[in-house]
C-alpha cells in the first residue's frame, strides 16, 4: 500500500463497535494494525468480547484498544467521549467512522411521533455532524483524514423504515457531499456506505426476521457485516475516493 494510503498505527474511532457493523470494521483495521477507539452505547458485555477476541487475534500488532461508553445522541457524552481519548491515545481520531444508529421501525408516516422523529435525527445525523467537529482539526493540522458515515439505502426513500429514518440518513448522504467538497483540500475524504438488510445485526438479526423483505432480494440472501466493513476499508484505504455513497444492497434499489 502506497504511504498515501498506510493506516497502519493510525487511530481509528468507531462509534457503534458493540453491533455487528461497527464490530466487523473493527476486526478489519485491526487487522491492519490500526488502534482503536470503540464506541457503545449499553451492551458492555458484546464491547469487552470484542475487544478481548480483537487484542487475542491481532496480538502481533500491539494495538492500543480503548471503549467508551456513549450515547451519542448527548453532546455532553461526546465532548467526555474525546477527553478519554485525549488521554488515552494522546491524540484525536485519525480515521471516523461514524456507524451508531437507530431506526425503530415505523413505516407509516401517521405512526411517528415528533419525539420519534427528533430522537432518530438526534443519533443518526446530528451526532455525525458533532463527531466530524470533534477529529477535523486534527485532521487538518496533519493534512490527513477518512470520514466514512454509515448511511442507509433509506437515503434514496428505500428500505423497510419510515421517512423518519429515511431522513436521518438522506442527512448523512448530504452532509457527506457537502464535507467532501470542503475538506478535499486540506486531504481529508468524506464518504458514506449505504448498507440494506444486512443479517447479524442488532437491526436485522437474521432472515426469519424480516421473511417477505428477504424473498424480494434480489442476490436471493441478506448481507453481512464483513461484506459492509469490506466498503469501509476500502474507502479509508483509498483517499482518492470523496463524496461517494456506496450502496451495498444485493440488488435492491
Ligand atoms: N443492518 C442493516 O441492514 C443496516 C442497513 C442500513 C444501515 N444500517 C446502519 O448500520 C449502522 C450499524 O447498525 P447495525 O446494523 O450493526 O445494528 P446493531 O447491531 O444494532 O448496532 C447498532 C450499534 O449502534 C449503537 N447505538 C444505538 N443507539 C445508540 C446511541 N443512542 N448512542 C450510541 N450508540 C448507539 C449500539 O450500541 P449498543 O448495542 O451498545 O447499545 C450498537 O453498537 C447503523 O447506523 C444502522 O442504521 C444497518
Amino acid at each position: 500500500m502506497s504511504s498515501l494510503n498506510e493506516i497502519r498505527g493510525r487511530l481509528a474511532l468507531i462509534t457503534g463497535a458493540s453491533g455487528g457493523i461497527g464490530a466487523a470494521c473493527a476486526e478489519q483495521l485491526a487487522e491492519r494494525g490500526v488502534n482503536l477507539a470503540l464506541t457503545y452505547a449499553t451492551n458492555l458485555d458484546a464491547m469487552n468480547k470484542i475487544v478481548t477476541d480483537l487484542q487475542s487475534k491481532y496480538a502481533e500488532n500491539k494495538l492500543k484498544i480503548s471503549i467508551h461508553q456513549v450515547d451519542v445522541g448527548k453532546a455532553d457524552q461526546i465532548e467526555k467521549m474525546f477527553q478519554e481519548i485525549d488521554a488515552q491515545h494522546n491524540q484525536r481520531p485519525d480515521i471516523l467512522v461514524s456507524n451508531a444508529g437507530y431506526g425503530k421501525r415505523f413505516p407509516n408516516v401517521w405512526d411517528i411521533a415528533l419525539e420519534e422523529f427528533d430522537y432518530t435525527l438526534n443519533i443518526n445525523l446530528r451526532a455525525s455532524f458533532i463527531l466530524v467537529k470533534g477529529v477535523v482539526e486534527h485532521m487538518k493540522s496533519q493534512r490527513w483524514g477518512r470520514i466514512v458515515f454509515m448511511s442507509s439505502i433509506a437515503a434514496q426513500g428505500g428500505g423497510i423504515n419510515g421517512c423518519h429514518y429515511a431522513a436521518s440518513k438522506g442527512g448523512l448522504t448530504g452532509m457527506m457531499k457537502n464535507l467532501s467538497t470542503r475538506l478535499a483540500e486540506h486531504n481529508i475524504s468524506v464518504n458514506d456506505v449505504a448498507p440494506a438488510m444486512i443479517g447479524e445485526t442488532g437491526m436485522i438479526p437474521n432472515a426469519a426476521a424480516i421473511p417477505e423483505v428477504a424473498a424480494g432480494i434480489p442476490l436471493g440472501r441478506l448481507g453481512t457485516p464483513e461484506e459492509t466493513a469490506n466498503a469501509v476499508t476500502m474507502l479509508v484505504t483509498t483517499g482518492y475516493m470523496t463524496g461517494q455513497s456506496l450502496l451495498l444492497a444485493g440488488g435492491l434499489k
